[in-house]
């Protein structure tokens, strides 16, 4: 069984990794118009795997004897200037998205919830690996500037990533 804060708490963040994949989404749409299709696949893979960190919650949730409620999405931005504010924009929600899961496991903590504690530990782990993939990319497309030659080559090593499905356990 899990405490109703708890269960709340739980429920608001799967909502949030529900919303940072219809960013990431929004973000597919925008690098496909652009014609870049590999940092378009890099936004697939991370879609999934905003999907993927829902359902992890979710799956929780449940086995714990938890309430899944189901929210309302925000509607996320759909335009940016160029793939480095695309790119500055998923990095600053990445931020935003620790500061979440932080708060999560200072709820877990005040509910001396130790099995929510450690279930968490694997987000909190994540969310170093999420911030660091954002950033060195923000790193490469600050460096290239406006070299065209250099930004399709990006796009090619991006569109290497492939989809590895998480054990979040
Ligand atoms: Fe679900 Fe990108 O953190």
């Amino acid at each position: 069984m899990i405490s109703q804060k708890m269960e709340a708490a739980f429920n608001k963040q799967i909502k949030d990794e529900m919303y940072s994949s219809n960013l990431y989404l929004s973000m597919v749409a925008y690098f496909e118009n652009l014609g870049l299709k590999g940092f378009a696949n890099w936004m697939r893979v991370q879609v999934q795997e905003e999907t993927a960190h829902a359902m992890g919650l979710f799956d929780y949730l449940i086995s714990r004897d938890g309430k899944v409620q189901i929210d309302a999405i925000d509607k996320p931005p759909y335009e940016w200037s160029c793939p480095l504010e695309c790119f500055e924009a998923v990095y600053k929600h990445e931020q935003l998205v620790t500061s979440l899961i932080n708060g999560l496991v200072d709820v877990a903590e005040q509910e001396k919830d130790r099995a929510a504690i450690s279930f968490l530990q694997w987000y909190i782990k994540e969310q170093v690996e999420e911030e660091a993939n954002c950033s060195e990319i923000c790193a490469k497309l600050r460096l290239i500037g406006d070299d065209r030659h250099a930004l399709l080559l990006i796009d090619q090593e991006l569109g290497a990533r492939t989809f590895v499905a998480p054990v979040i356990e």
